[in-house]
């Protein structure tokens, strides 16, 4: 098929990879002209794990392109609509300005009989509103809300092999041909047994925002737990395995910690309960309010933790900071609770020593007065405190006897719960972390 992807972030510029490598003639838009050239010298704009080698292979077949120029989607027939919706400033509700550019410049070109699919992440209502401002432009389009799933780090994976396939589709006939065509583009994945749920615009747009919440929501109530643990001398981590046994609830989305961050969970959490008050639903979704408010607590409990392994003072106190991005293998620092942390030590007067395999330039731009070392034992030496805020692999490896001979201190709080207390404490470490004894 000859689909575009409009917008080349971390959703879009891997699906025009992944639609490419699957066979599809792929022209990906995007208004950052720094972006675009970099995609077009087949360069990731961003760290993700197997995008690089992707863009190569589907640049090297000829079938990837991309431009800053929306007329150039004219002779397409699918469009998949990928734009942020960040939240808006002092505000819950998700900012829609972007997605509304896109599709009114989009409406302007489209061809007859073109389907335009939103990928993006909406208030429920949205694809309803878009889809008239479609026909409105070209009678014989569609508008179809087909939202995504996958997980930055894992990105490549998700978009290849998805877990589910979700379509939001208008009625009558113009449903039939929209579907067709999105069957046409997953091909491969409904092949291999990928499960679809063809249904209407409104739910397609709740299954997405449910399914953050349902997540967002599991981790807030480990991480509620961890405070009673922590008010008991009780361990969340067996906990959360025990509990984990019983199939109904799963072991999976239970790691009790700094909590969840990143461009999606907080602030899809948040325009959720926004959506649903302008519903008349607020009461409905009340509890959102609570499950960001535990997972933000985390944060300033990781800071006071800190300082009690300080004997009581961050003044003055040189503390290594292992970890700045949202999640490990992501560069990705929006809303990243190891960088608020990092943040908040300093401003109470800590020397913050930052370090993170990929995010240093990322949290550099908007964290300037932090110090950052590109290498671990750099960030490490002369530290009275380490602090793991983001579990990426080598820090999970980290050997107590050898980190002990680098800093000044022996203490550590483990703000991710994959450090070995036991191994740390024979190392003579004062070991830390949240929910654990
Ligand atoms: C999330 C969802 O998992 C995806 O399904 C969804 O498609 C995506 O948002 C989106 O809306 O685009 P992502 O933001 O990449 O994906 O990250 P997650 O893996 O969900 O992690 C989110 C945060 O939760 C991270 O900060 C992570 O450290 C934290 N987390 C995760 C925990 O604190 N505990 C856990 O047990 C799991």
């Amino acid at each position: 098929m000859r689909i575009t992807v409009i917008g080349c972030g971390y959703l879009g510029a891997v699906h025009a990879a992944c639609m490419a490598q699957l066979g599809h003639e792929v022209l990906g838009i995007d208004v950052d002209q720094a972006k675009i050239d970099a995609l077009a010298a087949g360069q990731a704009p961003f760290y993700e794990p197997g995008l690089p080698e992707l863009l190569a292979e589907a640049s090297a077949t000829g079938r990837l392109r991309f431009s800053t120029d929306m007329a150039d989607a004219a002779d397409y027939d699918a469009h998949f609509i990928a734009v942020g919706t960040p939240q808006k400033k002092g505000e819950n509700a998700a900012d829609l300005r972007f997605v509304d550019a896109a599709v009114t410049e989009l409406a302007r070109h489209l061809k007859p009989g073109a389907v335009v699919i939103g990928k993006s992440t909406v208030p429920v209502g949205t694809a309803r509103r878009l889809a008239e401002l479609v026909k409105a432009a070209q009678p014989s389009a569609e508008l179809a809300w087909n939202p995504e799933f996958l997980r930055e780090g894992f990105a490549v994976e998700d978009t290849l092999r998805p877990d589910r396939l979700v379509y939001g589709l208008p009625t009558g006939d113009g449903g039939i041909k929209a579907k067709q065509t999105l069957d046409e583009v997953y091909t491969v994945a409904l092949g291999n047994g990928t499960p679809l749920v063809a249904t209407d615009y409104e739910t397609a747009e709740l299954v997405k925002v449910s399914a953050n919440a349902f997540l967002a929501t599991k981790i807030s109530f480990i991480n509620a737990i961890a405070e009673v643990c922590e008010a008991t001398g009780a361990d969340v981590t067996q906990l959360a395995d025990a509990i984990g046994f019983d199939t109904r609830i799963g072991r999976r989305f239970l790691n009790a910690g700094l909590g969840f961050g990143g461009g999606c969970l907080p602030k899809d959490i948040r325009a959720f309960m926004a959506r649903a008050g302008e519903l008349g639903a607020d009461q409905a979704l009340t509890f959102l309010r609570e499950v960001d408010a535990i997972n933000l607590r985390r944060r300033s409990r990781a800071v006071d933790l800190t300082r009690e392994i300080l004997d009581g003072s961050l003044a003055g106190k040189r503390v290594a900071v292992l970890g700045l991005a949202f999640k490990p293998d992501s560069d990705d620092i929006r809303d990243s609770p190891a960088l608020d942390v990092a943040g908040q030590l300093q401003m109470q007067g800590a020397e913050v020593i930052a370090t993170d395999p990929k995010a240093i330039p990322n949290a550099r731009r908007q964290y300037p007065e932090l110090t950052f070392m590109e290498s671990t034992p750099a960030a490490i030496a002369g530290a009275d405190a380490v602090v793991l805020l983001t579990e990426w692999k080598e820090y999970r490896a980290l050997d107590p006897a050898a980190t002990g001979e680098l800093v000044r201190g022996k203490a550590i709080l483990d703000g991710r719960n994959v450090l070995d207390p036991a191994a740390w404490r024979a190392a003579g470490w004062r070991y830390r972390a949240l929910g654990r004894p």
